[in-house]
């Protein structure tokens, strides 16, 4: 299929492609076909020139070097983090925190909680909410807050096409959650979740003074929806919102958190070291304001000025023209997966509903070896469990492969991918 006759495609779909110089690569003579980007995402050229060139040039420590080059490196590690308050709207940029990803932000959540006293203050009887398509990233660390301070872990279970079933919602969410964290948009079925409606819901409970707490984990999200906090009627804003660097074209190591001033201010520090107090004795120390109480020892500078180039490069593209791309290749793949005799997608059919990662089953084929197959015709896809186990066993399945696009995916892409599942068929004999 021609990449101009699909309606919501990117326009400049062919010179988008040559800002990732990875998408020339071939294997034994076979083009890649790059089908993982909701695994990690390819970097543009920008952004490996940007660090490069800090690197070459404006390396130094940042904050405590008393020379041009430490004003440098500071400055543009700082111009990072007003990338990250201008791609999201944040209300004041220093209320982004860097991490070294999306699990270690929503680590330092759920532990900060789990020490906060007053209002904040978890114990037994209050319970913390999330669902049951989640990252392991926003399980795990909730189950540790919940076994370490007695109180319960309860999830939003899902319908049979995917959805977040939100029929319970009353009696999910009352005055003894304390917390609710949720994915924006599911790394496995591509669900995107309601989360407007279920943050209103969490903060007009509790009996603490100020709702529960609401964090979304943005992971799959950022990279594919326009986010715009400062824009959210106050009710609708999540308290935090966590991403990962490397998904949305940047580098891996580096992490975002955005959380509200007020709790961050409240909130105790995460981490002890260099560059997070105020001051130090013998006895006890102090700790600085924020965003460094957060931001213990060395940071990952590099990294930041390339997330700020990536989040600059997807903003100069447009969230929105991403997102209709995205669409517009989602729609085209469901299309080509429905054709695929014995080939069941996990998650909603309906590709205005979703975001561009499809998980699917082929009758007969463990998805490792799927993977395997259509990975000699030079077509990366994932297969496993995707660090969503619950979510495969609400399905009864324990593996599934996942194809995921982004903004550099062809429809041609998608057309290899669908002969590569029918050389898959014919290969065990299926067909
Ligand atoms: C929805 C979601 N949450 C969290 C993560 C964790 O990201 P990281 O491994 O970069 O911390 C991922 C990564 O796959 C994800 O898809």
């Amino acid at each position: 299929m021609s990449t101009s006759s699909l309606p919501g495609l990117l326009p400049e779909l062919e010179i988008v492609r040559k800002d990732f110089p990875i998408l020339e690569r071939t294997f034994e003579g076979v083009p890649l076909v790059y089908l993982d980007s909701a695994n990690t995402s390819q970097k543009p050229q920008i952004v490996i020139d940007t660090m490069v060139d800090h690197l070459e040039r404006h390396n130094a420590n940042i904050a405590r070097a008393m020379h041009h080059l430490g004003a440098e490196s500071t400055e543009a590690f700082e111009g990072g983090r007003d990338a990250v308050a201008r791609f999201i709207g944040a209300p004041d940029r220093d209320e982004v925190i860097f991490t070294k990803n999306a699990s270690e932000a929503l680590n330092l959540v759920a532990n900060t909680l789990m020490w906060a006293r007053g209002d904040l203050q978890i114990g037994e009887g209050d319970e913390v909410v999330i669902t049951e398509l989640e990252h392991h990233s926003n399980i795990v660390p909730w189950q540790l807050l919940t076994e370490r301070t007695g109180a319960t872990l309860r999830w939003f279970g899902l319908t049979d096409d995917g959805q977040l079933d939100v029929s319970n919602i009353d009696e999910l969410i009352t005055e003894r959650t304390k917390v609710v964290s949720l994915a924006w948009v599911s790394n496995m079925l591509g669900t995107i979740l309601p989360i407007a409606e279920i943050t209103k819901r969490a903060h007009a409970v509790g009996d603490h003074g100020r709702g529960a707490v609401v964090v979304v984990d943005a992971s799959q999200a950022a990279p594919q929806l326009p986010i715009d906090l400062a824009a959210m009627p106050a009710d609708e804003r999540p308290d935090f919102l966590a991403f990962t660097g490397h998904k949305t074209v940047g580098p891996t190591g580096i992490g975002v958190l955005w959380g509200r001033r007020a709790l961050l201010e409240q909130l105790p520090p995460f981490l002890g070291g260099g560059e997070m107090i105020a001051t130090v004795r013998m006895e006890k120390s102090t700790y600085a304001g924020i965003p460094h109480k957060f931001e213990a020892g060395t940071p990952p500078i590099v990294e930041a000025v390339g997330l700020g180039a990536a989040l600059d490069y997807l903003s100069h593209i447009g969230l929105d023209a991403i997102h209709a791309h995205e669409q517009a290749i989602t729609g085209y793949a469901l299309d080509g997966l429905a054709t695929v005799p014995g080939l069941t997608v996990l998650g909603p059919l309906d590709a205005t509903q979703r975001g561009g990662a499809i998980a699917f089953e082929l009758d007969g084929v463990h998805p490792h070896d799927i993977a395997q197959v259509l990975d000699s015709q030079g077509i990366a896809v994932r297969a496993g469990h995707h660090c969503a186990k619950p979510a495969h066993a609400r399905f009864g399945v324990q593996a599934s492969t996942r194809m995921s696009s982004y903004l550099y995916t062809t429809p041609g892409e998608i057309d290899a991918l669908i002969e590569g599942l029918e050389y898959t068929r014919r290969y065990f004999k299926l067909a």
